[in-house]
């Protein structure tokens, strides 16, 4: 007989209300509880709670539902803070009181080890007491972000739409004020509504991007901490635009930066150079489109802690892997022998090396290469027997350089996470590899989001 295809029904999803009982987050901060042994996923929805909640999706190993009513409260239930809580796609976690946000962003990462751990055959299961939590760098909850990109739209009437991503949608929410940006760019955004509204041609800009920075203007010698905006012009700017942009950066006192996709020009067409400072009296300049650390006063701590759990002292020679503008590799160099920093982007490393000089740091140099690559055989890596390493990747993590660490040999590795998944994997590399885990902290360098960086101290 022949085989025909038949379509598997769906299955239907049920317009009737349910009650279910909330049992633990899930990694992204979402409820979980049962539906017949299915894992049911309801947002907002905080561990212990009884909600009443909808149906909104089913599938054959898990369905997600909608809260309608809570029917019985967590204690750790907060009102959040923010007036667009649940439409933008941003600080997820703001229902939650921050003390038990902590508590959820170190249980995340325990599971996540922990996972890692069970599946390469290591210590059977990693539990909370097993990591040698420390205490968590934290800083003010509220207004601690100094950049952000603030997406631009315009409706069918031409009316300016501007603010962050609605939850799993490409459609922005319209943001009013923003409490985790630092001040003055949280109430920025009915100023640049109103600048927008006046603009001749509107469909030409296609984001905004806003920093908090010290700016020196090398025409006039003038410095200032300053409100930065960067401009991405789609098309270039008519004169008309150009004067109405000029007008609100005299009469709010921003440095107003446009780029065309290739190169960046203030409006004034004064050169300029951005920067900030460190609590140890570094100053790294950097470019608006240069990665920096988001929460100063985290990144303050997380150097200082960095420091303090290498305990860097004058005969070390130290590894500063993913270096960016040389952000830890600075505050290494004021202490250690010999610095090197390395780093995949050649202007970054182009910046690293001036922010040493003008910083008056000789014993520090910087090299380009793609750590996921085979660096073994360099010469930055094999003309020194490095004492520490520290590595700060981005969220892909660091899975080939962990290799070639272990394979040198290198006794002290800190390992500075901003992805708890693959800090998991390549933390049980290096522990295969014969390192123990030292010491562990959480750094929260976003509250009121679900996001996590992690410091591990490893030794051989
Ligand atoms: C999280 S940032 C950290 C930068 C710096 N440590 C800091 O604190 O500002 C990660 C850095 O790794 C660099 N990077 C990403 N992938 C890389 C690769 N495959 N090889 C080398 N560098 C890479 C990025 O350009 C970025 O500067």
């Amino acid at each position: 007989m022949a085989n025909f295809f038949k379509a598997v029904a769906k299955p239907k999803v049920s317009n009737a209300p349910l009650t279910a009982r909330i049992e633990k987050l899930d990694i992204n901060g979402v409820g979980i509880a049962r539906l017949n042994k299915k894992p049911l996923f309801i947002f907002g929805a905080l561990p212990g709670e009884v909600v009443t909640a909808k149906i909104i999706e089913q599938k054959s190993k898990y369905a997600r539902a909608k809260v309608i009513t809570i029917n019985q409260k967590s204690d750790y239930r907060v009102t959040p803070e923010c007036q667009h809580f649940g439409l933008c796609g941003g600080c997820d976690l703001q229902m939650l009181a921050l003390s038990e946000q902590l508590v959820f962003k170190q249980q995340k990462i325990t599971e996540l080890f922990s996972r890692s751990f069970s599946a390469n055959n290591l210590a059977a299961k990693i539990e909370q007491a097993d990591l040698p939590w420390q205490v968590p760098i934290k800083s003010e909850p509220w207004h601690y972000r100094r950049k952000a990109r603030i997406g631009v739209q315009f409706d069918k009437n031409g009316q300016a739409i501007i603010g962050f991503r609605q939850k799993s949608t490409n459609q922005l929410a319209a943001i009013k004020s923003c409490p985790v940006l630092v001040e003055p760019l949280n109430t920025i955004f009915p100023i640049l509504k109103k600048l927008l509204a006046q603009l001749t041609v509107k469909a030409a800009i296609g984001h905004i991007e806003v920093i908090q920075a010290d700016v020196n203007q090398l025409a006039n010698e003038q410095f200032a901490s300053k409100v930065v905006l960067v401009v991405r012009q789609l098309k270039a700017m008519n004169k008309p635009d150009n004067q109405l942009w000029q007008q609100f950066a005299k009469q709010y006192a921003w440095h107003v930066i446009i780029d065309d996709g290739n190169k960046q020009t203030p409006i004034e067409n004064a050169e300029s150079k951005l920067s900030y400072s460190l609590s140890d009296g570094n100053k790294i300049y950097f470019a608006s489109s240069d990665f920096i650390q988001i929460n100063h006063q985290v990144n303050n701590a997380m150097i200082n802690q960095a420091l303090n759990w290498l305990s860097v002292d004058e005969t070390d020679k130290v590894l500063d892997l993913f270096c960016g503008l040389g952000n830890f590799s600075l505050a290494l160099a004021k202490n250690a022998k010999l610095v090197v920093g390395v780093e995949g982007v050649q202007v970054m490393v182009d910046k690293a090396t001036h922010n040493a000089q003008v910083n008056g740091l000789t014993h520090c140099q910087f090299h380009q290469a793609d750590l996921n690559g085979d660096w073994l055989a360099t010469a930055w890596a094999t003309e020194q027997a490095f004492d520490k390493v520290l590595l700060d990747p981005a969220r892909a993590g660091a899975e080939q350089a962990v290799k070639q660490i272990a394979k040198l040999k290198i006794p002290t590795v800190l390992y500075v996470s901003c992805d708890p998944a693959t800090l998991a994997r390549d933390s049980a590399i290096l522990v295969a590899q014969g390192y123990k885990i030292k010491k562990i902290s959480l750094m929260d360098m976003f509250s009121q989001t679900k996001h996590v960086e992690t410091m591990v101290l490893f030794t051989l």
